[in-house]
């Protein structure tokens, strides 16, 4: 039995598997890596600056004649000038974002000071990156869609958020378009933009997630799109095992993350390569501490830092200009204490760091036996 699905003919690949947009993960060599296998690769661009992404796209096609995509966040907070402005709490007579900013900088400087980090240059904080829209801010992410429609890229993922404005232009250029959403709500809203796949990404997930496991935000996804728009799970999907559980209910394919980290062509550190093989089910933990958004890591000191001083971290984008040198120090003295990654909670199952394509195959082989065993049931 080959594993199939609507999925197949709208993205034009082999088998309905995606590798989730993973920034700094997803990297161009894993994306064709997975493409060329016979998925579809994913690029994870959402900390790319525009000119870095256009290197990402032009290399990605040089690996792969195969079709691909890129991942980046559109999140509504962000893109209301007023929260970019970061003046939103102003009128509730809390202290704004940008207000905090200080007081939580000196918290990450604090927090440096105890675990001996040294600042480390990072490659956004050089001169031409300087000159571009501010990391993470409304002009950041609209200048990573305008390279997405000038290159007329084959698939185009929003990780948060509404692709809704840019529908048209991605549309004349034959752009597939799906959302990566965590609930019915923002499924149907995506769903109201025309897009052509959604995925539905629960709590046990790596990254930005949902409050509502994988088990029960698929099927209720499923149900809303009423089989005219075609769903991926996502969020805990490690193994074959997942991926035909998915399909079971009613989901036609899957988008993984956390099986695709451990391979010799993800983006990340060996160190934290290292960790997802070492580390087991109960390692993560959702925080805010990175993004200012929830997002499932790998339990840290950083993260367990914010909690045990009762700190509330900043909103997006605000946040990622406080962790951001704290992480990228840690990062450079690969410490696994501090810098481990995101992961998802199927991490347990990941046991060795091997090639993308045995990774892929490995899904395909494990989804179609598990599929094909479902008849003892019977
Ligand atoms: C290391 C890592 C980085 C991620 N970065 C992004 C991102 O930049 N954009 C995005 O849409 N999702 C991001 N995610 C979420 C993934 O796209 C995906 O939804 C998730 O990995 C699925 O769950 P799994 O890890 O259990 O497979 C990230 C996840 C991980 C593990």
């Amino acid at each position: 039995m080959a594993l199939h699905s609507r999925i197949c003919e709208i993205f034009n690949i082999r088998y309905p598997i995606v590798l989730a947009g993973m920034g700094g993960a997803s990297v161009p060599r894993l994306a064709a890596a997975v493409s060329n296998a016979g998925g579809l690769g994913i690029l994870g661009a959402a900390a790319c600056s525009p000119d870095e992404l256009r290197a990402w796209i032009r290399e990605v096609r040089s690996l792969t004649d195969k079709p691909f995509g890129v991942d980046t966040l559109l999140p509504a907070s962000v893109r209301r000038e007023v929260v970019d402005a970061g003046d939103a709490t102003v009128d509730s007579g809390r202290p704004s974002p940008k207000e905090l900013l200080g007081d939580c900088q000196a918290f990450a400087a604090d927090f440096m000071r105890q675990e001996g980090l040294e600042r480390v240059a990072r490659p956004r904080d050089d001169a031409a990156a300087a000159r571009g829209p501010a990391f993470f801010s409304k002009e950041f992410f609209e200048a990573q869609m305008e390279v997405v429609v000038e290159e007329k890229v084959p698939v185009y993922a929003a990780g948060l958020g509404n692709p809704g404005p840019w529908m048209a232009r991605l549309r004349e250029n034959g752009t597939k378009i799906m959302a990566v959403i965590g609930s019915v709500k923002h499924a149907l809203q995506v769903a109201a933009s025309g897009i052509d796949v959604v995925v539905a990404q629960g709590h046990d997930g790596g990254g930005h997630n949902s409050p509502i496991g994988t088990m029960a935000l698929i099927p209720q996804v499923v149900d809303a799109m009423a089989g005219r728009i075609p769903v991926l799970g996502a969020g805990g999907i490690t193994d074959g095992r997942g991926v035909a559980a998915a399909m079971m209910l009613g989901a036609e394919g899957a988008w993984v993350g956390t099986a695709f980290l451990a391979t010799e062509e993800a983006g990340i550190q060996q160190f934290q390569k290292e960790v997802l093989v070492e580390y087991g089910d109960g390692d993560t933990m959702v925080s805010k501490s990175v993004t200012g958004k929830p997002a499932r890591i790998i339990r840290n000191k950083w993260a367990q830092a914010w909690i045990d001083a009762d700190k509330q971290p900043l909103p997006m984008p605000f946040q990622s200009m406080v962790a951001g040198p704290v992480l990228a120090a840690a990062t450079d003295a690969r410490r696994k204490d501090i810098a481990p990654g995101f992961a998802g909670q199927g991490m347990g199952l990941i046991k060795a760091i091997r090639p993308a394509r045995d990774v892929l195959e490995g899904l395909v082989a494990g989804a179609e036996a598990a599929l094909a065993g479902g008849e003892r049931f019977r």
